[in-house]
């Protein structure tokens, strides 16, 4: 309901007021108000007198209804009672951004103590990820053969469409300087450029499955991997009871036995682990996990890669400087039923996949250059046709990863001569500029 004047009435006229009623969007014709009922002035009694509220005159007595306005100037609330109403709006102000930090509730898990605790094992490398921190900038681009779109409406599945594709390859871990052979796990991330504007952006790892459902899980986990003072490793005793703790960890450390790791980036395959909703252009919506299925054949790491600390980015390079390298893009479809909240089980093999086309990856720069060093490959940027499922990972992520951009590219703009930062790499004027601050 609106209160107004009548069309035409002058600004200050008083005897035309009336009320529009709106319901829906329709209004309804004013209806005139009645002035000078005594009812209509009569205050209502709520407030005592001497209270700090201020009378509630009806609105009548405000303006419209009251022929003689009132000589006596309006109540207003007094000082003490607008200074306590202001304070108390601060504290509760104060109160919601402790609470949303932790500060009142240590014990309760934070993205910035899951954040913290990848620092305290790993140590802080600034201007670096603070997971995942070594690793090489690649693009490329993907090729579509037009079957993904059977599943998702998103125009990089069309038939025919070349899509940019801006890329990094790393290992887990916080320490950008850690040998490769000491995580058996490699990493793919991807930034897909679609035409409109729209971003898909993943990053998988060479394992199908996680070892842990939630992200309590995961910060239980750096919790008991941390490294002990005495050896600088983690304590063997302190993982063996967590995993024995947690069953959930069994299939994806049977994986890891059965699988060694590979001998290259190029010959690896990599997982999204995670289920995302697909929905298609007749808006029907179903589960999907994808994963990259590399057209060089896999073969395990060497023992002479076990004792170069940094095989894997020499390695990528050589096989770049003889051609472009490719991986399948295949999407799983779940059954109704597959779990979509739990990255430790993986769908049943028999499950429907659909091969939407060839990922191309023909160049490589190092981090410190590149244009994936900006990038933070937040896996819940999806482009239409694309969604989160409700695995509990997801939401996680996307904020550990915003908070980890946070820290490595504060550090950047504070410290201009960090090794992650090309102002502190040696000129190369034959190269192309990454663009990554233009
Ligand atoms: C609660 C669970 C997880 C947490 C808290 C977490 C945390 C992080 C953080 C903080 C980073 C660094 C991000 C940046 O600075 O850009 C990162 C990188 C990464 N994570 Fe996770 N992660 C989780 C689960 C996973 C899962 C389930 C996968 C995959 C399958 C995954 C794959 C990756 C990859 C590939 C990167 C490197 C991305 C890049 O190259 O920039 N993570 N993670």
């Amino acid at each position: 309901m609106v209160s107004g004047r009548a069309k035409n009435a002058p600004l200050n006229s008083r005897t035309h007021t009336f009320r529009v009623y709106s319901i829906g969007g329709q209004v309804f014709e004013p209806t005139p108000l009645e002035t000078n009922s005594p009812e209509k002035i009569a205050g209502d009694g709520i407030n005592a007198p001497g209270s700090c509220l201020p009378s509630r005159r009806p609105i009548a007595s405000q303006g419209a209804l009251v022929s003689k306005p009132s000589s006596s100037p309006p109540k207003r609330l007094c000082v003490p009672c607008r200074l306590a109403a202001i304070g108390a709006v601060v504290a509760a102000l104060a109160g919601g951004f402790a609470y949303t930090a932790g500060w009142l509730t240590p014990a309760r898990l934070t993205t910035a103590r899951i954040v913290n605790q990848l620092q305290a094992n790993a140590g802080v490398y600034p201007g670096y990820r603070r997971n995942h921190a070594k690793g090489v900038c690649v693009s490329g681009y993907f090729v579509s053969n037009g079957d993904g779109a059977e599943v998702s409406r998103a125009g990089l599945f069309d038939p025919g469409v070349i899509t940019p594709v801006i890329g990094r390859f790393a290992i887990p871990g916080g320490n950008p300087y850690a040998p490769d052979a000491s995580v058996p796990i490699r990493s793919m991330a991807l930034l897909f450029q679609l035409k409109d504007g729209e971003q898909w952006r993943t990053g998988m790892n060479s394992v199908p499955l996680f070892p842990v459902r939630t992200p309590l899980k995961f910060f239980e986990q750096l919790v008991a991997s941390r490294p002990d003072p005495a050896t600088g490793k983690p304590d063997p005793a302190r993982l063996k009871a967590f995993f024995a703790a947690n069953p959930e960890t069994q299939p994806f450390l049977a994986w890891l036995k059965a699988n060694p790791p590979s001998s290259s980036f190029a010959n690896a395959a990599y997982y999204s682990v995670n289920a995302f909703r697909f929905t298609n252009a007749d808006g029907q919506t179903r589960a999907v996990r994808w994963a990259t299925q590399p057209e060089a054949p896999y073969a395990p790491l060497t023992a002479a890669q076990k004792e170069d600390k940094n095989f894997l980015g020499g390695e990528l390079e050589q096989r770049l400087k003889e051609g472009a390298l490719r991986w399948d893009l295949i999407l799983t479809v779940a059954a109704p039923g597959d779990p979509t909240n739990d990255a430790t089980q993986q769908w049943p093999a028999d499950r429907q996949q659909i091969d939407a086309g060839t990922l191309v990856i023909d160049h490589e720069s190092s981090q410190a250059e590149g244009l994936c060093r900006d990038v933070n490959f937040d896996p819940t940027i999806l482009p239409a046709g694309i969604r989160p499922s409700d695995d509990p990972l997801l939401a996680a992520r996307s904020a550990a990863y915003a908070l980890s951009f946070n820290r490595r590219t504060h550090e950047e703009a504070q410290q201009p001569d960090l090794p992650s930062h090309p102002a502190a790499q040696p000129s190369q004027p034959d190269q192309p500029s990454n663009g990554a601050h233009s």
